[in-house]
């Protein structure tokens, strides 16, 4: 394969090592936490009890592309405990908690390949060693964040097929990965995966493109769309974490500060119930006017950026989208306004912009945590370059919110590997599957359910053991 420009701990050319992380000298502090991580997360430790005999995952050859975090390396060691064999590597190149890689690259049997603070090639590089199994095979199973995966490997079909890429939406870096020797690489390894299980809202979207263009290789669960995942981690795990983002990088007081909060969706929600909790001001901007009217409804400003800009202490974008935060937008913001993403997209935040913008000037504070002074003096506080702030200046969301995503994505996993999903196309977990989930989260949480009559289970026309809702209830 072809290998750009990487830093030096990465083998030369052509090597197939068992792992590359930051250091593995790291890996007994990243076992001690990953085994308080286990607590809680009661979900995946009750998979491994309940599926573990029967090893479900046997044979399964999981290519993972994800956050490669403390509660990551917990979901990697349930999928294992349900007999697959597992390669992995981040899904942002600024997320990877190093003690979490080094504990996982220090198991026998277990391969990552990711390490904090990434450089656009060596995060792609890393995505394709996680796709070469040391036989010379590929994966049979995918797990997905962001559709980095499946994306890669339909732009590598294209690029072989008809030598335009231009459906799949992917960045420079990740297009000179394409070339291998092997003319029908791509298609060789796309044709041995069973199906992919996707993690989040903008990954989904990737997915729910490339099948409505013909050109999705394999069918995909959307984990996402299992409402224990998009209506828990997006929301609860960012009131949480964005928080804690915002506190490590930069530790000002939100406290009667103005926040805006740009997306009113389940992460924008979070975030901006979260800055509320923080006795902020919370403005709210959106597109949509369902979103717009829920905000309202909640207590929320909800105005446009420009009305805005010129007196926030803090934007957040929470959107999926792009052009959000314009370089404009920052040269009117005031003095030293944190400038921070949420978000999947990379371009919410126009970084690039700022980077190539005669105007700027950039003063790094600390890792992830930079200062772009503008020509008039002032300057504005960009956090993780406009990468997941959560992920890239914390450490994600904890580990009992995970444990609920996580339990959908080990389910989705047995589905793709037992056959039970097989047509093409995007599908979501079942409503049974979802309860389930959240029924395992339960007793955690010293939750006392209330159980039907088969006479009130008759009443609302619902089965006595669920799903104890229609498949468009939306929650
Ligand atoms: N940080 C994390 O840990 C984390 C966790 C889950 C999801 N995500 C990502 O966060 C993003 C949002 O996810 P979600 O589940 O909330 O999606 P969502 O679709 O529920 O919400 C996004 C909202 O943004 C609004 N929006 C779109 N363009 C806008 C614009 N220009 N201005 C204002 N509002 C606009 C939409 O109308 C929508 O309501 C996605 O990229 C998702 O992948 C991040």
């Amino acid at each position: 394969m072809t290998i750009s420009p990487l830093r030096e701990h990465v083998p030369p050319d052509g090597a197939r090592s068992a792992s590359e992380v930051a250091d593995p000298s790291l890996a007994a502090v990243g076992r001690r936490e990953i085994e308080l991580a286990e607590t809680e997360m009661p979900g995946l430790m009750a998979l491994r009890r309940q599926l573990g005999p029967a090893a479900p995952l046997a044979g399964a050859r999981i290519t993972g592309l994800l956050h490669t975090t403390v509660q990551t390396a917990v979901l990697v060691e349930t999928l294992q405990a349900l007999g697959a064999q597992v390669r992995w590597a981040s899904s942002s190149p600024v997320s990877t908690q190093d003690h979490a890689a080094a504990a996982l690259a220090a198991v026998e049997g277990t391969s990552v390949f990711a390490w904090k603070e990434q450089t656009p090639d060596e995060f792609w590089w890393c995505a394709r060693q996680a796709l070469a199994w040391p036989d010379g095979g590929g994966p049979n199973l995918l797990l997905d964040d962001g559709a980095g995966l499946t994306r890669l490997l339909s732009a590598g079909i294209a690029h072989e097929v008809t030598g335009s890429t231009d459906i799949v939406a992917l960045d420079e870096a990740a297009h000179r990965m394409l070339a291998d020797e092997d003319p029908q690489y791509w298609r060789r390894v796309a044709s041995g995966v069973r199906g992919a299980s996707e993690e989040t809202t903008t990954g989904a979207l990737h997915l729910q493109r490339l099948s409505a263009a013909g050109v999705l290789p394999f069918p995909a669960v959307s984990v996402n769309d299992s409402v224990t995942k998009s209506k828990f981690d997006n929301r609860y795990g960012c009131r949480h974490s964005l928080i804690d983002g915002l506190n490590r990088a930069t530790d000002v007081l939100l406290g009667g500060k103005l926040a805006v909060v740009c997306g009113y969706g389940d992460v924008g929600k979070g975030c901006a119930d979260a800055l509320r909790g923080q006795g902020a001001r919370v403005v709210v901007t959106e597109v949509d006017p369902i979103c717009a009217l829920q905000a309202a409804m909640d207590g929320y400003q909800v105005l446009t950026l420009e009305r805005v800009v010129a007196e926030a202490d803090v934007v957040i974008t929470a959107t999926g989208n792009d052009s959000v935060v314009t370089v404009e937008h920052m040269a009117a913001m005031k003095h030293r306004a944190i400038v921070g993403n949420m978000g999947h997209s990379e371009r919410e935040i126009d970084f690039n912009g700022l980077v190539e913008d005669p105007r700027t000037r950039r003063v790094p504070v600390k890792p992830q945590v930079d200062e772009w002074v503008f020509e008039d003096g002032h300057s504005v506080v960009l956090l993780s370059e406009g990468r997941l702030l959560n992920l890239g200046n914390a450490t994600g969301h904890p580990s009992f919110v995970m444990s609920a995503s996580f339990s959908n994505q080990v389910l989705a996993q047995v589905e793709l590997h037992s056959g039970a999903v097989q047509e093409g196309g995007v599908h979501t977990l079942s409503r049974l599957l979802d309860e389930k989930v959240a029924q395992l989260h339960l007793d955690a949480l010293r939750v006392e359910l209330t159980t039907l009559t088969q006479h009130q289970a008759d009443v609302l026309g619902v089965p006595l053991h669920g799903p104890f809702k229609s498949d468009n209830y939306r929650y």
